[in-house]
């Protein structure tokens, strides 16, 4: 496994009315290819903040995010725009997928976002086949009988299947994911599990997963937890 993905002392502060909040402190990470991460933490301790600077919607206060060795931190926006539509992708708790379109088009339409920009180089072209691919993942994730339905008349974990598949559409070399079961119920949010540990075995799909849930991260690859505003390896992996 190699690095793809680092984060160099990291830190990102806010102010809030002539206060200022200090989230993150320094925080030291380092993703290797295919792994399957976990980031844990209490509430508040910035695993979103985090998410957000890796994922490039957010730049830290200092420290550097590098991509292949590359740091993005403070590279321009036309750049960070161009690795965050072909290199990244998201997966939210609360999918938001679009309303109107049913689950097959919502895992097109990272793709068809892609041929309108030139961008993106490893996402299918042409309309059969990204309809290809979309049918091909969608059946990857479980739900070949579901693909004529929009996201109201799908179930909680499928809409999160769907949200998924939408991820992987243009071939991301990395997933990042908050609190992706967050808003499952117990059963449900195994399943989601299940199928993040499969993407990850059996695809080599690189994931990071904020999450909160104990079970998620017993499916990950690795545990790292956020704590005063840095990163500890998880207790788990501590010797006891
Ligand atoms: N834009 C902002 N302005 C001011 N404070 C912020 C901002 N974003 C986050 N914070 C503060 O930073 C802290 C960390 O927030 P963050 O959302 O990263 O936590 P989290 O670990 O994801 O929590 P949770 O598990 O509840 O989702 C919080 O105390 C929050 O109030
Ligand atoms: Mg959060």
């Amino acid at each position: 496994m190699s690095t793809i993905y680092e984060a160099r002392a990291v830190t990102r502060s806010f102010d809030v009315a002539g206060e200022r909040l200090d989230i993150l402190k320094g925080v030291d990470l380092a993703v290797e290819s295919g792994e399957l991460l976990a980031v844990m933490g209490m509430s508040g301790s910035g695993k979103t903040t985090l998410l957000h600077i890796l994922g490039l919607l957010d730049r830290p206060t200092s420290g550097e995010v590098l991509l292949d060795g590359v740091d993005l931190a403070r590279a321009p926006d036309v750049r960070r725009n161009a690795v965050r539509a072909s290199e990244i992708a998201f997966v939210f708790q609360f999918y938001y997928l679009l309303p109107e379109f049913t689950a097959l088009e919502n895992v097109m339409f990272p793709a068809l976002v892609a041929s309108g920009t030139g961008l993106i180089h490893r996402a299918p072209e042409g309309r059969a086949a990204r309809e290809a691919r979309a049918r091909e993942l969608l059946d990857r994730v479980g739900l070949s009988s579901r693909l004529r339905h929009k996201p109201d008349q799908l179930s909680g974990g499928e809409r999160q299947r769907v949200a998924i598949a939408r991820a992987l559409m243009n071939r991301p070399r990395i997933v990042f994911c908050d609190e992706p079961t967050g808003n499952l119920d117990p059963k449900t949010a195994s399943g989601v599990h299940a199928l993040f540990r499969e993407l990850n075995r059996d695809m080599g799909q690189t994931f990071v997963v904020v999450t909160h849930d104990i079970r998620m991260a017993d499916a990950a690859s690795r545990r790292v937890h956020l704590e005063d505003g840095r990163t500890v390896a998880a207790p788990s992996e501590a010797p006891t």
